[in-house]
């Protein structure tokens, strides 16, 4: 028996094999879960070729969490496939990687700082609104974030936006608390997907994490972080909301 026999999760933000979400769906099948899984635009085709690589062919959804009337559909979408959710996975972020990510900080225009807070912090709420009709009692939304404490090299204003989003999942655990809904994050140290490498300036980060992390850090390796989210999903942590649990070597925890 796995940890997640009989629960129905969707993982939202799945484009490669290199996809945290990826991974995450994987971890998730093989612990017992019905999986489906999302993207959106012209890289659902990839998805659901990519779809295919899992454990058990999972279907796939078009979400784009900055369409309305996909967040509205959700509920009838998903219910093709599955009678409910005990967990949600928002394994999303989107910043327009010339002006909001590396280079000049303060010359990045609004328009593009609105899309990335919206793709990456605010649609934690706006997503896990959408999916409140089929979340059972008692399941589990959890995020991926970047340690949004600190200001860090390149990350620019993709940090304010996982700032926005770590503060969204707080007060989503405060709302959803009564319902038995728990709300969680995994801060995962770098990792080479296809968003990693749009951050112009992401081998600092790398470097970094090399010369720090006590216990080494693999950037090619989603598996931690993925379990992580597997373990958050579970019955396994069934008193922790409004958490951040760092998966990234014990780098958080160190000075210098
Ligand atoms: N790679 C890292 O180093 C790292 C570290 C910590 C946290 N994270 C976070 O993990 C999550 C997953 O990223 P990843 O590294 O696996 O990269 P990824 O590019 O594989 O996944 C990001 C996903 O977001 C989707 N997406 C973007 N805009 C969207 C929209 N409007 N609607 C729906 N989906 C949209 C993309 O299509 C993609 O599937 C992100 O939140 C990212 O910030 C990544």
């Amino acid at each position: 028996m796995g940890i997640l026999e009989g629960k129905r999760i969707l993982v939202a933000g799945v484009t490669m094999d290199s996809s945290i979400g990826f991974a995450v769906a994987r971890e998730a099948q093989q612990q017992g879960a019905t999986v489906v899984i999302s993207n959106f635009g012209r890289a659902l085709g990839i998805t659901k070729r990519i779809a295919a690589r899992l454990p058990e062919p999972a279907p796939v959804i078009e979400l784009d969490v900055s369409d309305d009337d996909h967040l509205a559909s959700l509920g009838d979408r998903l219910g093709e496939h599955i009678d409910g959710l005990d967990g949600l996975v928002h394994s999303i972020a989107y910043g327009n990687p010339e002006t909001v990510l590396g280079g000049d900080f303060l010359g990045a225009p609004w328009s593009d700082v609105a899309q990335a807070v919206q793709v990456s912090g605010f649609s934690l709420a706006s997503l896990t609104e959408a999916a409140l009709p089929m979340l059972a009692d008692r399941s589990s939304v959890v995020g991926m974030t970047f340690d949004a404490t600190v200001a860090w090299p390149a990350y620019n204003w993709m940090g304010v936006a996982k700032a926005s989003l770590e503060s969204t999942a707080r007060y989503l655990a405060r709302d959803l608390g009564p319902r038995g809904v728990r709300v969680n994050l995994v801060a995962a140290g770098p990792l080479k997907t296809l968003a990693a490498k749009a951050i112009p300036g992401f081998e600092e980060l790398e470097e970094m994490w090399g010369d720090r992390a006590p216990l080494g850090w693999d950037q090619t390796d989603t598996t931690p972080a993925a379990r992580a989210v597997v373990g958050l999903l579970s019955d396994f942590f069934p008193a922790t909301t409004g958490e951040i649990v760092h998966v990234d070597g014990g780098f958080h925890a160190m000075g210098a």
